[in-house]
């Protein structure tokens, strides 16, 4: 069986760098190992403690919930807003930190990779979302994360899988990742 990535991506723009991160890592996933893009974020409504109940959980917050818990690992794909994360990675995170203590992402390797037109590379966002995902109970891979700021630009023209630094900087968030989940399957 192989080795199940879940890539949650925070920009829902259609030219999205950050889509575009996600899919290189896709792309340079090793043999034996797939990394998803989820497709429903836009549609997991806000988080309201009414609705997560026995019966009540809305579909789309299931389903994602459902999504990590099916997964092996979580690739985490932020943008910075606001200096932090947007609300709709924020809102996917609440989903999955709940139940308190058994959440979907309770004890998932995590990583996170983050991209911006700053020369900071939404540094700001990927701090809160390393932050938020270990409060939530994942497994964080703190020297896993990856900044995009300078060559942001870049990505308008040449896809991120085939720019040389970056493809060698997911690959390495790959490995890490699966380095940290093989002891959890063995
Ligand atoms: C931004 N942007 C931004 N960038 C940054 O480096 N620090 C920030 O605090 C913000 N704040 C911010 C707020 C809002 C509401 C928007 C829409 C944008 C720029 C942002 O990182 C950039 O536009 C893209 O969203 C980069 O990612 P994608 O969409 O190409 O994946």
């Amino acid at each position: 069986m192989s080795i199940q990535i879940l890539a949650l991506v925070g920009s829902l723009r259609s030219a999205s760098v950050n889509r575009k991160l996600a899919e290189a890592a896709a792309a340079l996933a090793p043999e034996g190992t797939e990394v998803t893009i989820y497709e429903g974020l836009a549609e997991v409504p806000f988080y309201n403690e009414d609705l997560d109940a026995e019966g009540s959980v809305p579909a789309a917050a299931q389903a994602l919930r459902d999504a990590a818990k099916a997964a092996g690992a979580l690739l985490l794909v932020t943008p910075e807003y606001n200096g932090s994360t947007p609300a709709v990675l924020s809102n996917a995170v609440d989903w999955l930190s709940r139940p308190y203590g058994a959440g979907a992402v309770k004890d998932l390797p995590a990583a996170v990779i983050s991209a911006s037109p700053s020369p900071y590379g939404a540094k700001w966002a990927n701090d809160d979302a390393r932050k938020v995902l270990g409060v939530a109970g994942a497994k964080v891979l703190e020297d896993a994360s990856v900044t995009v700021g300078g060559r942001f630009q870049d990505f308008a023209e040449t896809h991120p899988k085939d720019h040389e630094e970056t493809a060698a900087e997911l690959a390495g968030v790959l490995a890490a990742l699966i380095g940290a989940l093989e002891p959890v399957n063995a």
